[in-house]
């Protein structure tokens, strides 16, 4: 099956840089929201960050118009029924996910590949309430998506060889390099990822070390590009709380239950970047 038309479910970060970066390799994208108004501003995003990346020479004018030409928004899920593959990106809730594939199964012809982008939930879950299991897959995106190389790629037990095929090829000609892992919670990155974050907050919070110092050791001496708690407000605290939260549910392994500080910064709404205050402070605000 040859993939032409992307939809992608979800205009925020995620959505946003998987659909410009779909359209970047020449897909037709329809992306959908939940209102008109979280549409314009996750189709803003993506204009102001071509407009960046023309600013810095890395792409022409013309360039950015003809990406812009490729994405659709929508307000109407059934504007995927011309789709060959719809990316669901949208909030990290199970109960809101399920009911995304449900409408999915419905309005996409029977060949549409369905993937999710989750970090940590369960894919399985999503494939189990469509009647069409096996073209059912994770595809995780890193972000940035426009920058992050990586792809990992979900298969569940009843995944079908050429789903994963397909899915396979549409990811590397975006330009990434695909890693194929089960359905278990957090996956490859999480299960590793997650615990490290939680140990660096776990250090501020018993105050043995401050954040600047513990993403100072990782960028100087483990040649990380940013520190565990950088990474954590470019994320959002929240994220990386539901995340941890999510598979310490599944898993009961401590290692993956967040520190009473990370839930403290979650309900004073310290998110990180998105917010303007993390592990740091953003003096211009959000970004
Ligand atoms: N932020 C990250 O670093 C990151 C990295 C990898 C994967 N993810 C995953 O990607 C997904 C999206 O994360 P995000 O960071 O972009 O979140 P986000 O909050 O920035 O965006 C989610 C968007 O989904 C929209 N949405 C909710 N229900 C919808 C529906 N029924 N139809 C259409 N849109 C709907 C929301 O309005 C919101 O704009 C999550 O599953 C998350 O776990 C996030």
């Amino acid at each position: 099956m040859e993939i032409k038309n992307v939809g992608v479910v979800g205009c925020g970060i995620m959505g946003s840089g998987i659909a410009q970066v779909c359209a970047q390799s020449g897909y037709n994208i329809t992306i959908s929201e939940i209102s008109d108004e979280v549409l314009n501003k996750g189709l803003k995003s993506i204009e102001t960050i071509l407009t960046r990346s023309v600013d810095k020479g890395r792409i022409s004018r013309q360039d950015r118009e003809s990406v812009l030409a490729l994405i659709k928004g929508t307000t109407n899920m059934e504007d995927f029924s011309d789709c060959e593959l719809v990316i669901e990106a949208a909030t990290e809730d199970l109960d809101i996910k399920k009911g995304i594939f449900s409408t999915l199964d419905k309005v996409c012809p029977r060949h549409t590949i369905l993937a999710t982008n989750t970090s940590v939930l369960s894919v399985s879950d999503m494939a189990a309430v469509t009647g069409r299991p096996e073209k059912v897959i994770g595809i995780h995106f890193s972000n940035p998506v426009p920058v992050m190389k990586i792809v990992e790629m979900i298969k569940t037990i009843v995944t079908s060889e050429s789903t994963v095929e397909i899915s396979k090829q549409f990811c590397e000609s975006l330009g990434k390099t695909v890693v194929i892992t089960k359905d278990l919670p957090g996956f490859i990155s999480g299960r590793i990822f997650t615990p490290f974050v939680l140990n660096a907050i776990r250090l501020v919070e018993a105050d043995i070390a401050k954040p600047e110092d513990i993403d100072t050791i990782f960028r100087l001496g483990a040649g990380h590009p940013m520190g565990p708690l950088e990474t954590a407000d470019l994320v959002g605290i929240d994220i990386i709380y539901n995340a941890a939260s999510a598979i310490y549910d599944e898993l009961k392994d401590p290692q993956y239950l967040p520190p009473q500080l990370m839930k403290k910064m979650v309900t004073m709404g310290w998110l990180g970047r998105k917010t303007g205050k993390g592990f740091y402070t953003y003096p211009e605000g959000k970004s």
